[in-house]
């Protein structure tokens, strides 16, 4: 049995970093594992300039730990009236890395979001033009579709669509939820699709969300989707196809905004999210595909370069902490909080070049 892991040090291509104080308190956490991330626009107000996500990128710097050696990649916040150049621009100057679609109202955040993909065609004919990834938030904003079947109702509806007016657009589904995703982007044969993966999406089913009353800290969107989905996603995910890796989605809200009567989405996942990931390759008996999902096909798809540095992994518990608590009052309850985790980040090594 494999006990120790040692691979190039990963990156994390989905998370929010939020702002201020929340980013002060949960920011450790993600660079103590990932080389990069990136990073998701959804603030208040949210990132929709080059100079607000250069200044947001400044913001996340100053508050890294001293010895902290991470590159955060920007994202912008695509709205109905985005200007195509604002992107061209911020992707030539090295601001953005990607765009975020969030479809107007779908989660956290989300209302200055597009409307209707109808009207951002010279944003996307631009983005396709340079090679800038679009990154989709995918579920239908339609009322009347139910909450389980959105992610699978968008694809039919805005995504096949878009993909079909935009042949060359790279595209990353972002957080998939179902078996209709995985298989969609299986069987894209453009080579410009991808998708990543949450970990609780491959650990839990929507049961996790009613186990013996309702669990806030289970809740996030695409909301957790029945057991044939998680096992797809597992597939997915462990399959060595290198159109999958990981992004976490990891979404800090204070605990009494999500133990509330409207609690909000969101599952703060970062403190334990190697491991979390990595007990899943495990009992699937993928611990050799481990590296490619986590730290290789992320960047391929990018075009950016392999990380340098490793990081050691070693079969020996650890404590996921049960709360992060704010300076200003408050705490943060992160994913399997208070639980042991059958691995232990023990080792990062430096960045060789
Ligand atoms: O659960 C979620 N939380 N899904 C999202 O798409 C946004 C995120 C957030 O920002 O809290
Ligand atoms: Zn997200």
């Amino acid at each position: 049995m494999t006990q120790t892991l040692s691979l190039r040090r990963p990156d994390d291509w989905h998370v929010h970093l939020r702002d201020g104080e929340t980013m002060n308190a949960v920011l450790r956490y993600t660079t103590r594992q990932f080389a990069r991330a990136i990073v998701m626009p959804n603030l208040k107000p949210p990132v929709t300039t080059a100079a607000l996500a250069r200044a947001y990128r400044e913001r996340i710097i100053a508050a890294l730990e001293p010895d902290a050696q991470f590159t955060p990649l920007m994202t912008a916040y695509l709205c109905d009236k985005t200007p195509a150049d604002e992107l061209r621009r911020g992707f030539e100057e090295g601001v953005f890395t990607a765009v975020k679609l969030y479809p107007a109202g779908a989660t956290t955040h989300s209302e200055f979001g597009v409307t209707s993909t109808a009207k951002v065609g010279k944003a996307l004919e631009a983005m396709q033009a340079i090679g800038m990834p679009l990154l989709i938030h995918g579920e239908s904003t339609d009322p009347t579709v139910d909450v389980f079947d959105r992610e699978a109702v968008f694809i039919e509806t805005v995504l096949q669509p878009l993909l079909m007016e935009f042949p060359a657009l790279k595209v990353v589904m972002e957080h998939i939820t179902t078996e209709e995703a995985a298989d969609f982007v299986s069987a894209d044969t453009s080579g410009r699709l991808a998708a990543t993966v949450t970990p609780q999406h491959l650990i839990f089913s929507r049961n996790a969300l009613f186990t013996g009353g309702i669990r806030p800290h289970h809740y996030c969107l695409p909301v957790l989707k029945r057991e044939r989905h998680r096992l797809a996603l597992r597939r997915a995910a462990t399959s060595g196809d290198p159109r999958f890796f990981l992004g976490t989605d990891s979404a800090p809200h204070q605990r009494v905004l999500k133990e509330s009567s409207c609690g909000c989405a969101g599952i703060f996942n970062a403190p334990g999210a190697l491991q979390s990931y990595l007990m899943v390759f495990d009992e699937e008996g993928a611990l050799d595909r481990f590296e490619a999902f986590a730290s290789v096909n992320g960047a391929r798809f990018y075009g950016l370069r392999l990380n340098e540095g490793r990081i050691t992994l070693q079969r020996h518990p650890s404590e996921v902490p049960e709360d992060i608590f704010l300076p200003g009052g408050g705490a943060i309850h992160p994913f399997l909080g208070g639980t042991f985790l059958p691995w232990t980040l023990v080792e990062q090594g430096a960045e060789s070049s």
